[in-house]
């Protein structure tokens, strides 16, 4: 019996290295698919408030029995920490081997979770998005809404995009980043003066914003176009308009997670405007072809996530298989 066991400690760069948007997005797809199938056992996140310092840590364990994925995701949100310049949001995610129940690697869960969240948005855009989509909106020029911009650019031809962000200085510095991101992300990106400006032509819209209300008004989208919401996680928060809500065709990460968490879902219904059954299908019921996505060129289909621990194991799984080939972190005996 061998007495040394290793754990191998991969940093953000590690992870940016070892996964790329393309790749993440076919492993979201297959972790969805798992879900919706009855192949995973997630527990709704364990929220823990640490109301003496006002911040909240959550725990997000989740196992995929077909790929075999086994571990968990801690993540804190600390608003004081921007008393002592401190990032307010700190992530890290604990690979543990399936079959001995090993910990196996630990990894920074920030750009992880960017990456995952993104990954979800690009396999709903390109399940349910039109085929000839080519105009990007973004709300929020935060950490998601670049991995957003990234994994939409993955799917379809965008040729141009819109960002919008209450914060004229962070759409600035957005546009100006995003321009010369490369790969497939086009330079054609502008800021919005308003969120009428950025929907007016618009195929595909993300909304990855902190907002507790609607961010843009129904009556200004395009028919036809395709919504990613992922930005509000709690009851009282809400992104997409109720009456964008009700026309749409509702596909979510997690049923029984969105009914728990999202408020975008959770309002329309306490006001009587959309029953439960108004959820279409689950995203894994799409990606393994039991549900079919879009009906037709002009509907309006919206693809709703709070996120779900199933995202963060499988990729974390995927950056330590390619971390193994590469050589990529630190191995540190336990
Ligand atoms: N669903 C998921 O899987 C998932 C994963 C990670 C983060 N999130 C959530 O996504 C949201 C964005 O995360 P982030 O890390 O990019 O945050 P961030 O703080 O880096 O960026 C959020 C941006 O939204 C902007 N904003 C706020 N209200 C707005 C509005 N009405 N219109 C336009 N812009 C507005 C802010 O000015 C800010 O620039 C957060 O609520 C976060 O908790 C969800």
């Amino acid at each position: 019996m061998n007495p040394t066991f290793t754990l191998r400690v991969l940093s953000k760069s590690d992870v940016q290295q070892a996964v790329s948007m393309a790749r993440a997005i076919e492993i979201v797809k297959g972790a969805f698919a798992q879900l919706s199938a009855g192949k995973a056992v997630v527990p709704i996140r364990t929220q823990l408030p640490v109301d003496r310092h006002q911040g909240v840590t959550l725990f997000m364990p989740a196992y995929l029995s077909e790929s075999d994925d086994l571990g968990v995701k801690i993540v804190s949100v600390f608003p004081r920490n921007l008393e002592r310049d401190m990032p307010t949001i700190f992530a890290l995610v604990v690979v543990v081997e399936a079959d001995t129940g090993r910990p196996i690697a630990a990894m920074d869960g920030t750009y992880l979770t960017a990456l995952r969240t993104g990954a979800a948005s690009g396999a709903a855009t390109d399940l349910l998005a039109r085929p000839d989509a080519h105009v990007a909106a973004i709300f929020g020029a935060g950490a998601q809404g670049r991995t957003q911009l990234e994994a939409v650019c993955q799917v379809r031809d965008i040729r141009r995009a819109w960002v919008f962000d209450v914060n004229a200085e962070a759409a600035a510095r957005y546009a100006e980043e995003m321009r010369g991101r490369g790969g497939r992300v086009p330079a054609d990106i502008r800021v919005a003066r308003s969120p009428a400006e950025a929907v007016r032509e618009a195929d595909v819209i993300c909304t990855a914003t902190t907002s507790t209300s609607p961010v843009f008004a129904d009556g200004d989208l395009r028919p036809g176009v395709h919504i990613n919401a992922i930005g509000a996680f709690t009851p009282q928060m809400q992104e997409i308009p109720a009456d964008t809500v009700r026309r749409a065709r509702v596909v979510v990460g997690s049923r029984e997670a969105c009914w728990a968490e999202a408020g975008d879902l959770i309002i329309p219904r306490d006001q009587g405007l959309i029953s439960e059954e108004h959820i279409y299908a689950e995203l894994g019921e799409i990606a393994a072809g039991v549900k079919v996505g879009r009906a037709s060129a002009d509907e309006v289909t919206l693809f709703k996530s709070v996120g779900n621990a199933v995202q963060d194991v499988s990729v974390a799984r995927e950056v330590l298989v390619q971390a193994e080939r590469l050589g990529l972190g630190v191995e540190v005996a336990l």
